[in-house]
């Protein structure tokens, strides 16, 4: 488990990329809830901080595909593959991510 920031670090609505190992994630926070995606669209390879979250859905700023940030599952070509998703836990206002094996 690796502590990233903490919740006012990102305010409700937002986003925010962190890397971890190399790996960029993207926090993603709707009220109480955050969830933690790979930042980088399966299409073409651009990060996903750079396009809009709106809802529970996150744009991609090149050719807009949509991801459902809760299940990383793709709703809009032309990116056909979902994202991996990541758990997250929040303990003291901080915002933790259950580094996935092969991120270790
Ligand atoms: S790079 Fe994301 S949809 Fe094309």
């Amino acid at each position: 488990m690796t502590r990233v920031c903490t919740l006012s670090d990102l305010p409700d609505g937002s986003t925010r990329q962190v890397v971890i190992n190399g790996h960029a994630i993207l926090l993603c926070r709707r009220g109480d809830s955050v969830f933690a995606i790979d930042d980088n669209c399966p299409h073409e390879d651009v990060s996903l901080s750079l396009g809009a979250f709106d809802g529970h859905v996150v744009r991609c700023p090149l050719h807009g595909s949509r991801f459902c940030v809760s299940s990383g599952a793709v709703l809009d070509p032309p990116a056909e593959q979902n994202l991996l998703t990541h758990d997250v836990t929040i303990e003291n206002d901080w915002i933790h991510i259950v580094v996935r094996p092969g991120l270790a």
